[in-house]
């Protein structure tokens, strides 16, 4: 069954991405292209609604992208965002100039006043707050139009031509800070696009796995599954779909948090799938010795695994496709959009190469990461895995400060453990985005019992961020760093103290190494 989806064409705005996600939380499919999109392919894609973006340019410029002006003629209804807004309105017979003064300017919060006789504001408050960011004025609003609402500064805040579902908002309703910017879009969905709401993930499921079926008919996939929510997630789908045609090579590095290998295998345990574990500590560790450098570890990491890849996928012989957990963010480019990149995977780099198969599938490539996490669950996979914080491919062996031994990675596992153990049951999962211990290779004097010791310091490192391009150090309640702190000292021989690391990034990064 198709869904019903809109169509939102991408000027290069910063909230693109977000207006795609807020799009889909009302249930509705949707996916973004760039503004370059021929009529033949909107036709094509068959939208119930089209949204404009912002983006960084002025209409007027010379070289500011636009769309073809056939748009206008589908009959098919238009919210323009920002610049979107005034593509929309200069196309459509309006002018757009340069805001004269610095009053017609808007940045940030800005109490603005509705006509909830719109269809876009129908419904709402008739005063609320919206996040402006634009120096462009709409000098002359198209006949058409009517003014849906404004604010102190700023007469035609909103625009509207409702004969023909044509709306045009210079703020951005995709953000948290306009009030009521969701039920905004909503009412653009609902009320103008007469939405059904046919975008769930128990109907993406099965579409998705009748069309995985019928792609792959009687194929063999590969997928390598590092652990991690994606690689899961898109192995289970793909073990829906077709099942024993599936291998999964489950390269354990020895890198892991506790009991992870054990929690991955066994998630997958239910599928009649062939699922292959190596156990490869050894040969990584033995790889690892003596190598201290952090960049010079990754790399040994991350070519030791291609190998160990390799081997496994030379025994299978030929397989027809190549499946990797790539999901939407991935694939987006913001603005002319055209490459749709391969995920150069953390620890598969150059996959491809070394592998002989036919085709890539990438089942993921069309969701957003909480997307992904709740396929996982529609798919029965076990919260721990689906919830899971980001992990480096390189997993603890850049958390062992220095060079890495078995010794040193069952100590920081222990203590990993109890940190996200204590964190558990204190329910502060929800205000951290990562979090993990680090054993330095710096030991101190302590005083256990009547004896003298002479061990190592354990970080703590927790972060709270959007991006993981910066981050906040999550402001752990005390009562949690002493419990976890004690019960380290207290059951992980080898350490004799803990500290927290107070550091936000920039200047720090996330991890240590
Ligand atoms: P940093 O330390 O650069 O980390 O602030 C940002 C995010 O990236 C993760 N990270 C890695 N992930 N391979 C990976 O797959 C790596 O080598 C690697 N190094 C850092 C880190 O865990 C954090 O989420």
């Amino acid at each position: 069954m198709k869904h019903e989806a809109v169509l939102i064409v991408d000027f290069g705005g910063q909230y693109d991405q977000l207006i795609a996600r807020r799009v889909r939380e009302h249930q509705v499919y949707c996916e973004l292209r760039p503004y370059t999109i021929t009529l033949d392919e909107i036709r094509a894609f068959d939208p119930i609604g089209i949204i404009f973006t912002g983006g960084p340019s002025s209409v007027y410029d010379d070289a500011a992208p636009h769309i073809d002006p056939g748009v206008f003629e589908l009959g098919v209804p238009i919210l323009g965002i920002c610049y979107g807004c005034q593509l929309m309105a200069q196309a459509l017979g309006g002018a757009v100039t340069p805001a004269q003064d610095d009053s017609a300017r808007e940045y940030g919060k800005t109490y603005t006043y509705f006509d909830t006789n719109c269809r876009l504001f129908k419904g709402l408050p008739a005063e609320s707050v919206t996040w402006m960011s634009h120096g462009d004025y709409m000098a002359k609003v198209p006949d058409s139009f009517t003014l849906a609402a404004h604010s102190d500064n700023c007469p035609n805040v909103a625009i509207a031509d409702e004969a023909r579902g044509f709306y045009g908002v210079q703020f951005h309703p995709e953000v948290n800070h306009t009030e009521f910017g969701r039920d905004m879009l909503k009412n653009f969905l609902y009320e103008v696009c007469r939405a059904r709401g046919d975008w769930t993930m128990e109907d993406y499921k099965n579409s998705a796995v009748a069309s995985l079926r019928e792609k792959i008919g009687d194929g063999k996939v590969l997928l390598a599954l590092s652990g991690g929510v994606d690689s899961s997630v898109a192995a289970a789908l793909l073990a829906e779909a077709v099942g024993s045609q599936l291998t999964c090579v489950f390269v354990d590095h020895g890198l892991l948090r506790k009991d992870e290998g054990d929690q991955v295998e066994a998630a997958f345990a239910p599928w009649a799938i062939n699922f292959i574990r190596v156990n490869a500590e050894e040969r990584f560790l033995s790889k690892l010795a003596g190598v201290a450098e952090p960049e010079r570890k990754r790399k040994i990491i991350g070519e030791e695994f291609i190998r160990v890849f390799e081997a496994e996928a030379k025994k299978l012989g030929k397989v027809d496709y190549l499946a990797q957990g790539t999901i939407y963010p991935d694939v987006v480019e913001s603005g002319t959009g055209d490459a749709a990149v391969i995920k150069s995977h953390h620890n598969v780099g150059g996959l491809p190469d070394y592998v002989d198969f036919k085709e890539i599938v990438e089942p993921l490539r069309l969701l957003f990461k909480d997307e992904v996490r709740q396929l996982g669950r529609e798919l029965g996979l076990p919260e721990y895995l689906v919830s899971r914080q980001p992990f480096p491919g390189p997993g603890l062996a850049i958390r062992v400060i220095g060079e890495v031994t078995k010794d040193k990675l069952d100590t920081l596992r222990e203590a990993d453990f109890i940190f996200r153990d204590e964190v558990a049951k204190a329910h502060l999962e929800g205000t951290m985005d990562q979090y993990f211990a680090v054993l330095t290779n710096m030991r101190s004097v302590g005083v256990m019992g009547d004896g003298r010791t002479y061990d190592y310091t354990l970080a703590l490192r927790s972060v709270t961020t959007s991006d993981f391009m910066t981050a906040d150090w999550t402001r752990i309640p005390y009562e949690t760093l002493d419990a976890v702190s004690t019960r380290i000292v207290n059951s992980v021989p080898g350490v004799n103290r803990v500290v927290y690391d107070i550091t936000s990034k920039p200047p720090s990064t996330i991890e240590w190494e």
